[in-house]
């Protein structure tokens, strides 16, 4: 056999075992460059074949190429192999068990308890059919006090009762939710059923009063709606709040947007609406009186309706219920919080009793 055709053979054997005992995909690429490279020995002598005696071009030219073409073919198997292995062992590694718990395990936070019980108040409404909506904490003396029926010389309107933004006779942090009332009615005609919960301010600070509060306002209009509406309607959301044997009374009262206005009491929810306890003391909560107040609410005055007439308000034609609460109030009556500043002190010890 010629000189060549026996280097072609052990080339061919060295290449062959160095691709089979190949660990990896890079180690078999560095064997590829080794044995087939524009550098390497196999592909020399293709190219060489040319200069060789014309009686042994021809098989030593086809030895090389076969040497060659098997050499690429074991390369690729080879490389598939390995590559499938190495993915194999990437997917082992990277494995995570989604289900372990983390290290340490991380306190989980919880809703403050004033959120907890908007959601709360809203969830009833919302299953009572009304709609959630918000509106602007900074609002105009006109939706504030003008649109609701406040006369020039209502108290609230003071600079000590209420914040006005500085430099401005008609800006206002709002007092209430109520003139979301006005806004809302604006932006379409009845019926409309609606809850607007937010923050409200007033320049006040003492253990029930707190100079930036919370309220949920309530409004229903629609044609043939009655103070018996109203009054269903609260016992639903009393009963749902704070328990399914209550009771609500509606006292008269004076809010300048509703007429008839009423002051809402629920049946004391901690002596059961007797005003005693089981000791036979007098009650803690309700203060004996059996009855605690928790919110404003009336049928909305035909003045009001007058401000919205053109958006399908004929107060002639058109009737509806107001209310409004205090979700801070609501908060500390159920939970029996003693003082309205430990809701914003944010006291951990006090915060994690609740949620
Ligand atoms: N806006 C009143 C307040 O802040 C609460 C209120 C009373 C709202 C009667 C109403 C209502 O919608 O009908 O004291």
């Amino acid at each position: 056999m010629s000189q060549a055709l026996q280097r072609i053979d052990e080339l061919r054997a060295e290449a062959e075992a160095a691709v089979r005992a190949a660990l990896d995909t890079t180690a078999l690429e560095a064997l590829r460059v080794r044995f087939l490279g524009r550098k390497a020995e196999l592909p020399n002598l293709l190219r060489g074949v040319a200069q060789l005696e014309p009686a042994e071009r021809g098989r030593v030219g086809k030895a090389a190429n076969e040497a060659r073409q098997a050499l690429e073919r074991l390369i690729t198997d080879r490389g598939a192999e390995l590559e499938a292995q190495e993915l194999q062992e990437r997917l082992s590694a990277d494995r995570v068990d989604v289900t372990l718990p983390g290290a340490p395990v991380r306190p989980v936070g919880r809703h403050h308890l004033l959120t907890r019980t908007r959601r709360e108040i809203e969830d009833i409404f919302a299953g009572l059919g009304f709609r959630v909506v918000e509106g602007p904490e900074v609002e105009t003396v006109f939706y504030n006090f003008d649109a609701l029926n406040h006369d020039a010389t209502h108290p609230a309107r003071s600079r000590s009762d209420t914040f006005y933004v500085a430099g401005r006779d008609a800006v206002v942090l709002r007092t209430h939710t109520s003139p979301m009332q006005t806004r809302s009615m604006e932006l379409g005609p009845p019926p409309i059923q609606i809850v607007i919960p937010g923050r409200v301010y007033r320049r006040d600070s003492d253990a029930t009063h707190s100079p930036q509060f919370h309220q949920v306002e309530g409004l229903a209009v629609d044609v043939d709606i009655t103070l018996a509406d109203l009054k269903g309607t609260l016992l639903a959301f009393a009963r749902a709040m704070f328990g399914e044997d209550r009771q609500v009374r509606l006292r008269p009262h004076f809010f300048p947007f509703t007429e008839p206005s009423v002051e809402v009491d629920v049946s004391c929810f901690l002596c059961g609406g007797t005003g005693l306890l089981a000791d036979g003391g007098r009650c803690t909560l309700c203060k004996g009186s059996a009855w605690i107040e928790i919110l404003g609410a009336g049928m909305v005055d035909p003045n009001v309706f007058e401000h919205v007439r053109e958006h399908g308000y004929d107060p002639e034609r058109v009737q509806g219920y107001a209310f409004g609460m205090g979700i801070d109030r609501i908060a500390m009556l159920k939970h029996g919080v003693p003082d309205l500043r430990l809701l914003f002190d944010n006291d951990l010890r006090f915060l994690e009793q609740f949620g």
